[in-house]
């Protein structure tokens, strides 16, 4: 097993993807924002932390700069809900432009930052950790705005970096966890975190150069954009 790169990885589904990393001989190198959360109960010397927010160019580069030399997986993961508007009005833009901020181009940044020690020999893969709420087909129901439009953009950054990732030995998968019983996922939530994260990791075995960019849910579906 290689590096592995995973942020928002103090709780939720992020904690979750180190401790299965862990579990598999990975080496994890793990982004927290503030508080160290679940990361603090981990005791395998091969986990190191750093802090990382991804709204921060200055600290995005400090993470990679910091980051082992040679990463074999990036997993994309930190995220936020928005403000769960019941309508138009309630709209609010400061807020909303948070959401892409740290939604779409959060991801994008870490990506840009730590590309030169992707691109090697062997395949890199980059999850990122989108959501069915970026289909623009499947919105059914309407609201959470600025979330889906924030997904939407990350999914499309994704397929737009996909060709010129090939050159360089870098495959993307973008993922859609299920609904997840997490603090964003809330109780009500059907899929257990175990669940999602192993049924996640199913999928990325699977990735090649000839399969990037595809829109995969937990269980290996294939989403409609
Ligand atoms: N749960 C679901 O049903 C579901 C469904 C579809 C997609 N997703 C996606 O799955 C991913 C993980 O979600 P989750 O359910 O595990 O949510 P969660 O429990 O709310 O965890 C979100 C994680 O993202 C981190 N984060 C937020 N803003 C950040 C920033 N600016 N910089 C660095 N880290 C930041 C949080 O750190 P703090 O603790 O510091 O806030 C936390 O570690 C997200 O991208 C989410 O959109 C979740």
């Amino acid at each position: 097993m290689g590096v592995a790169v995973v942020t928002g990885a103090n709780r939720g589904l992020g904690a979750e993807w180190v401790s299965q990393l862990l579990e598999e001989g990975w080496q994890v190198y793990a982004g927290y924002r503030n508080e160290l959360g679940r990361l603090a109960t981990f005791t395998n010397e091969k986990l190191t932390t750093h802090v990382l927010d991804v709204q921060s160019n200055e600290s995005v580069e400090l993470f990679a700069h910091n980051a082992p030399q040679k990463i074999d997986l990036l997993i994309n993961n930190a995220g936020v809900a928005d403000g769960r508007w019941r309508n138009l009005a309630e709209i609010d833009d400061k807020w909303a432009l948070e959401v892409i901020d740290i939604n779409a181009l959060g991801p994008v940044r870490v990506v840009k930052s730590l590309y030169g020690k992707m691109q090697h020999d062997s395949l890199t893969n980059i999850a990122m950790i989108s959501s069915l709420m970026a289909s623009i087909d499947d919105c059914h129901m309407g609201r959470s705005y600025a979330y889906r439009a924030s997904k939407t953009a990350l999914n499309m950054f994704t397929v737009s970096m996909k060709k010129e990732a090939v050159e360089d030995n870098i495959a993307f998968v973008i993922l859609h966890p299920g609904w997840v019983k997490t603090d964003m996922g809330g109780d009500r939530a059907p899929v257990e975190i175990p669940d999602s994260v192993s049924g996640m990791r199913r999928v990325l075995a699977s990735r090649t150069l000839d399969n990037t960019g595809e829109f995969v849910q937990y269980d290996g579906q294939i989403l409609p954009w």
